[in-house]
């Protein structure tokens, strides 16, 4: 899945031999990235005298790393753990270079990346196109090249970077520019970028080709916070058609919409709204980046975020990103195409009316033919529910509740 050096190699000499621009190309995120994020549930905790396991140190980022290989999610996919802001020392060293906090990071950087891939878990760090960073550190503005080169040489896997304290009118030219940098150090490094979200605060007109040109994944919209309501708004602002319209089809292998971290395993979510967050996030194909705290999280919350049916059509190869079909009274359908012909569906009940509600998704209108025979099967109940033509209903919980399904047309019958 990964691009290998040799790949990398041969686009940056067929740019320097082109003198053309190319795009960030790196072959990398053909599904869509999985893993562990710091910032939702640590933030910019600096107190490790106080709060030694949650500050953000080498140690909680190594607590991680081992849990993720321990604990059955790097063997699913989940085998990234990454940095945020508030990482580095408020100066450069002499050279201009980043260093990474002593205090919090006694053996640096390189030594973490080299620990955590003994354990099959990659690393990934965070930096600010501008000024500073959003929490007061120094940012990448004029020091694009030492940067990458910075972190191609600990061993850096991926590079999430921020847009605070920048020219948002310079962002076109500066995070390709940042992109063509991480390519020139040879090293696959996964660019995340915050570019849209942005332009699109500022009102600026979002080129999402463009972005898609030189990111991985990218961020669109708010920052997730711990509550039911912050889910509920992103996955408002994903299904609005005119954003599906905007930003929803270009997502593809190697390009994907960024709604921010999973906060299944917290404090807010309930049962229900946790399997919700899991399967719209699947179902949208948006990266999988946990931020939780894996040494204290509920068996049930990690039987939500293991669910191998359900990551299955997050990682579908043919990489369409879901989309709404339709909204009625509390009630919502949303499907997402298969590679397999197959479709996935999440029958959605928001309704706060404390009683079930029936869901029925038409088969029609999801791209199956009115008249085939199509199997039914429950990917949380983990159940086939048998043979429907035209519709498939369900009861749905409330106050957020889903049920997530797979529609496939019986061998043999009415080809698509
Ligand atoms: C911004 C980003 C967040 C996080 C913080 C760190 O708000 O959107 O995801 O990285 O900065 O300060």
């Amino acid at each position: 899945m990964q691009a290998t050096l040799r790949y990398c190699v041969v686009v940056m000499l067929a740019a320097t031999f082109t003198g053309l621009a190319v795009s960030l190309n790196n072959g990398l995120a053909r599904t869509p990235p999985m893993g562990w994020l710091a910032w939702e549930r640590f933030r910019c905790d600096l107190d490790c005298k106080d709060d030694p396991d949650n500050c953000i140190s080498e140690k909680l980022f190594l607590d991680m790393g081992k849990r993720l290989s321990e604990d059955g999610w790097t063997k699913l996919g989940y085998d990234r753990v990454n940095i945020d802001d508030c990482w580095p020392t408020k100066q450069r060293d002499a050279e201009g270079r980043l260093v990474a906090d002593p205090e919090r990071f006694p053996h640096g950087i390189k030594w973490l990346a080299e620990e955590l891939a003994k354990m099959g878990v990659k690393l990934g760090i965070y930096e600010d196109y501008g000024n500073y960073t959003c929490g007061g550190y120094p940012g990448t503005l004029g020091h694009i090249t030492t940067d990458a080169q910075t972190f191609a040489s600990w061993e850096v896997d991926m590079l999430k970077m921020d847009g605070c304290y920048a020219k948002v009118s310079k962002m076109n030219a500066a995070y390709p520019e940042i992109g063509i940098a991480l390519n020139k150090t040879g090293r696959p490094i996964l660019y995340s970028c915050s570019w849209p979200d942005y332009e699109r605060v500022t009102g600026t007109p979002i080129n999402y080709t463009l972005v898609a040109q030189y990111c991985n994944i990218w961020r669109n919209f708010n920052d997730i916070q711990d509550s039911w309501q912050s889910v509920y708004t992103i996955i408002d602002y994903y299904g609005d058609p005119k954003n599906y319209e905007a930003f929803g089809k270009i997502a593809g292998p190697g390009n994907w919409n960024d709604p921010d971290m999973l906060i299944v395993g917290d404090f807010s979510l309930s049962f229900e709204q946790s399997k919700a967050q899991f399967a719209f996030w699947c179902l949208m194909a948006s990266p999988l980046f946990m931020s939780n705290d894996l040494r204290a999280i509920s068996d049930e919350a990690k039987t939500i975020l293991q669910n191998e049916e359900v990551l299955a059509i997050n990682q579908d190869p043919l990489g369409v990103q879901g989309y709404r079909v339709s909204q009625s009274g509390g009630t919502e359908v949303w499907c997402k195409p298969l590679q397999d012909k197959s479709v996935a569906v999440i029958l959605w009940n928001r309704s706060t009316g404390g009683m079930h509600r029936t869901i029925a998704v038409e088969f029609d209108k999801v791209g199956l033919p009115a008249t085939a025979h199509v199997s039914v099967r429950d990917l949380y109940e983990h159940q086939d529910k048998g043979t429907f033509t035209g519709f498939y209903s369900t009861f749905v919980n409330p106050s957020g509740g889903v049920v997530m399904l797979k529609l496939t047309v019986k061998a043999g019958d009415n080809a698509l």
